[in-house]
């Protein structure tokens, strides 16, 4: 009999605390599915989306889409069902069951009244070479969402930080790419100059809405070795062609975005697949630079491997000043649906923020 067989088997009692690492039930019994996730706060709820994980190792691959679940109280989520579906086999489609949909996010369009999703997602078998990004949207927070299209991002248009090197040839050829670390200067290898007629790659990602409504789109680029920040249209569904790279040669992928007192603040890990790796650390005055790299923002034991996860998304808590949330996956892709959920308070010292562990914590812990 299943594990999970079993769990939905249990009753549960309502949660008072989070228990990072241990397995975090439903209201109906069952382990959550939101895995690489993000929250929406949307009219006085959370919503959770993130990937629907099945069993075994082939769980990392979408077979269902993403779950959404909601909350008044963080601690506790009803499930509400798959937001997006993926489509049988067969199809053809982009979205077929079997493709890789990872790190889905949510905002809100006020100009459309619509949500938004945004994933990143590589057609099924072709591993993670296509990096494309997918959008689809809804007009009810829980879906179902339709998928609209997926792109490479910023088509034949050079960032507004480019340097000369970007404007010339690219000098990839021969170099394999593997999305880890690359000897020497990866700029004077000018893949984005590479990528400009197809648009850019763009793997692990997130959303990030500022206060003015305007939204942007940060992923993991140029064979993962850069961040860019790009600009969304005003409905959200397309890439606006003003963007920026960021931290190039650095390989960062996971990014997690903030705001705080007028500040932005990124976190991201390292690029070992599923091995979780020293987290990375930034801030800025404007989302779209200059961006200081502060370091590895956890501390303690465990402070190495992020206590064994990568970030996935940081939640400002409704109605409580300076109160966040680290969001992070602690990934187990022998059998992915097990992947349990890293949920600790963001604290600030200095210019810096950072992350403690916690066996068990409270929002009032905030206080
Ligand atoms: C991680 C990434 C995950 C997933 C995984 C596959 O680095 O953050 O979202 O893509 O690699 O190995």
């Amino acid at each position: 009999m299943s594990v999970f067989f079993l769990f939905s088997c249990q009753s549960k009692d309502k949660y008072t605390s989070f228990t990072p690492g241990e397995h975090w039930l439903d209201n109906n019994g069952v382990h959550i599915k939101a895995h690489g996730g993000g929250i929406l706060y949307d009219n006085g709820i959370y919503y959770w989306f993130g990937e629907h994980k099945t069993e075994g190792e082939a769980g990392n691959v979408a077979n269902v889409g993403v779950h959404c679940y909601s909350s008044t109280d963080l601690y506790n989520w009803k499930d509400e069902g798959i937001a997006l579906s993926v489509v049988p086999e067969g199809s053809n489609s982009d979205i077929e069951k079997g493709c890789i949909l990872e790190r889905p996010k949510v905002i809100y369009n006020k100009n459309t009244n619509t949500y938004v999703m945004w994933f990143h997602l590589e057609p099924k078998g072709k591993g993670y070479t296509g990096a494309l990004s997918g959008v689809a949207v809804s007009d009810k927070i829980t879906g179902p969402y339709s998928y609209m299209h997926a792109v490479r991002p910023n088509k034949g248009v050079l960032p507004f930080n480019a340097k000369d090197i970007h404007k010339g040839e690219s000098h990839t050829e021969g170099i394999s790419f593997d999305g880890g670390s690359l000897p020497g200067n990866v700029d004077s290898l000018n893949i984005l100059g590479r990528d400009l007629p197809t648009g850019q790659m763009a793997r692990d990602m997130t959303l990030f809405v500022d206060d003015d409504g305007t939204a942007y789109h940060i992923y993991s680029s140029e064979e993962n070795s850069t961040i860019h920040i790009a600009e969304l249209t005003p409905n959200y569904q397309q890439h606006s062609g003003k963007y920026g790279r960021f931290f190039p040669g650095r390989f960062m992928e996971a990014p997690a975005l903030f705001k705080k007192d007028g500040k932005y603040y990124l976190m991201a890990s390292g690029c070992t697949g599923w091995a979780p790796n020293a987290a990375r650390s930034a801030v800025a005055d404007s989302i779209l630079g200059e961006w200081k790299e502060l370091g590895n923002p956890c501390v303690g034991n465990d402070a190495e491997t992020t206590f064994h996860s990568q970030s996935t998304y940081i939640l400002p808590v409704q109605g409580e000043k300076d109160a966040f949330i680290y969001m992070g996956d602690r990934w187990t892709p022998d059998n992915a649906i097990d992947g349990r959920y890293i949920w600790l308070p963001v604290q600030f010292e200095g210019e810096k923020f950072i992350l403690e562990w916690k066996d068990k914590w409270k929002l009032n812990d905030f206080l």
